[in-house]
């Protein structure tokens, strides 16, 4: 079976999978971890391994480089990108930062490495909250996401400007995808991911990061839940809640990129060690520090 033979592999390699919860449910049986963003790149800092597989988009495995930086890192699937990193360029950072030199830059994890070089701190839909409250005196930028950006400035009154940058497939979310589901199914709670609307987030009973989500569907008493995040989220969901209920918000709630992804690439990733990331020493070395200070800080 394809499962044992990529257990074979992984053994002998000291490697450690990866996966993100957005990725096929196949994929994420087969992880030594499944978590956000966040909790992914703590491991990745962290793990003993020698060999990082990361199922997920290419942000996410350019980052467990950065933090460990000595570890071999390998996404299964060159083309796994995600479109919001790529709504922000270093030059056009530069250019702003020039213009306005007394704005903290906040970069949120889904951006590359060149970006957070030039960024004050990195922050992941878990902590952003947290960080950007640390910093709620001054004037901000956050960056690439206009949606979490605007969410926190309008909940804490924040002077922050936004990137107009966004998630192809939380930005589609609309009130009437809300009021649709909620009449369907009118004693669900409404959990959302912050990349959505700010619309759409002000009719939510709890916002927060896909572990957040997955972690507030597991403690509440309530029975069930209409999930406003990519659909991969409903596999733990329904592992760690098999009595309780989940809607998803929407059916095109649907990372293409994330599910590019499949068992097989995991194996034939093991078998060749491909495809290795590589990021240049003083980059590494800039967005590094954007990021350690955002594990100091969370
Ligand atoms: P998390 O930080 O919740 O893992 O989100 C990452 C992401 O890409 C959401 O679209
Ligand atoms: Fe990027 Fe959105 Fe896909 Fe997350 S869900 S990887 S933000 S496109």
């Amino acid at each position: 079976m394809i499962q044992d033979e990529i257990l074979k592999l992984k053994k002998e390699k000291n490697a450690v999978i990866l996966a993100h919860y957005y990725q096929d449910k196949e994929v994420q049986d087969i992880a030594d971890y499944v978590g956000d963003s966040l909790a992914l790149s703590k491991i990745a800092a962290t793990t003993d391994a020698d060999l990082i597989v990361f199922c997920g988009v290419n942000f996410m495995a350019e980052t467990a480089k950065i933090l460990s930086p000595e570890k071999k890192v390998i996404l299964p699937v060159k083309e796994a990108l995600c479109p919001m990193a790529m709504m922000i360029t270093k030059k056009k950072l530069k250019r702003y930062k020039e213009a306005n030199p007394d704005r903290v830059v906040i970069c949120y994890v889904n951006s590359y490495a060149d970006v957070k070089a030039l960024s004050d701190v990195c922050v992941t839909s878990s902590n952003a909250e947290k960080i950007i409250m640390s910093y709620k005196d001054r004037k901000m930028l956050y960056i690439p996401d206009k949606n979490l950006g605007t969410y926190l400035a309008d909940k804490y009154n924040l002077d922050i400007d936004v990137w107009p940058g966004f998630c192809c497939i939380h930005n589609n979310l609309t009130v009437d995808d809300v009021l649709a589901l909620k009449e369907q199914h009118p004693s669900a709670l409404l959990l959302i991911h912050p990349e959505s609307p700010l619309a759409v987030l002000k009719m939510a009973d709890y916002v927060g990061s896909t572990k957040g989500i997955l972690d507030y569907a597991t403690a509440s008493e309530h029975e069930e839940f209409i999930i406003g995040t990519e659909d991969g989220i409903l596999h733990p969901l329904q592992k760690n809640n098999p009595n309780k209920k989940f809607y998803i918000l929407s059916s095109g709630l649907r990372c293409y990129d994330m599910k590019l992804t499949k068992i097989e690439d995991v194996l034939y990733a093991l078998q060749n060690e491909t495809y290795e990331i590589t990021v240049d020493p003083k980059t590494l070395e800039g967005a590094k520090k954007a990021l350690d200070k955002m594990m100091e800080m969370s």
